[in-house]
């Protein structure tokens, strides 16, 4: 993967945008998240949350979820931020919902620098992992 070749400020940008339009009364907590795609579309969430706490949609939910409704693809860079706009890691369910649309070599960016999936998620579980033998 050419990282060099991501417009990480354009999907800061993005990500910030998103965060706007979170619905985070509980927790007050903002974020957004995007992504850009293998075919160059970026995609975008928030998190949504919910008087039963524990429903709360963060924002890489709503991004996959507007993934899979504008046509789906496979992600090849993220980023996630916060109300300040500071950098911010997907929690640990986020990654395993990331790992399933990645692309290959997929990025992020985080505090420390740019990372793969493989090095936030190793060892992941995945679809093949459901190929059973009797
Ligand atoms: N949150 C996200 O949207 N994504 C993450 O990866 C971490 C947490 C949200 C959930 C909740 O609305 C708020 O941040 C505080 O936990």
């Amino acid at each position: 993967m050419d990282t060099a070749a991501i417009n990480w400020d354009a999907l800061k940008e993005a990500a910030t945008a998103a965060m706007k339009n979170s619905y985070s009364p509980y927790s007050a907590f903002p974020v957004g998240a995007a992504a850009l795609l293998e075919d160059g579309r970026v995609v975008s969430g928030c998190n949504v949350e919910n008087a039963s706490y524990g429903l709360t949609l963060c924002a890489e939910c709503t991004l996959v979820g507007a993934l899979a409704m504008t046509g789906g693809g496979r992600i090849r860079a993220f980023y996630c931020v916060d109300a300040a706009g500071a950098v911010l890691m997907p929690c640990g369910r986020c990654r395993q919902l990331l790992h399933e649309f990645r692309a290959p070599g997929m990025v992020l960016m985080t505090g420390r620098g740019i990372r793969t999936m493989e090095e936030i998620l190793p060892d992941a579980f995945g679809p093949e992992n459901l190929e059973r033998t009797p």
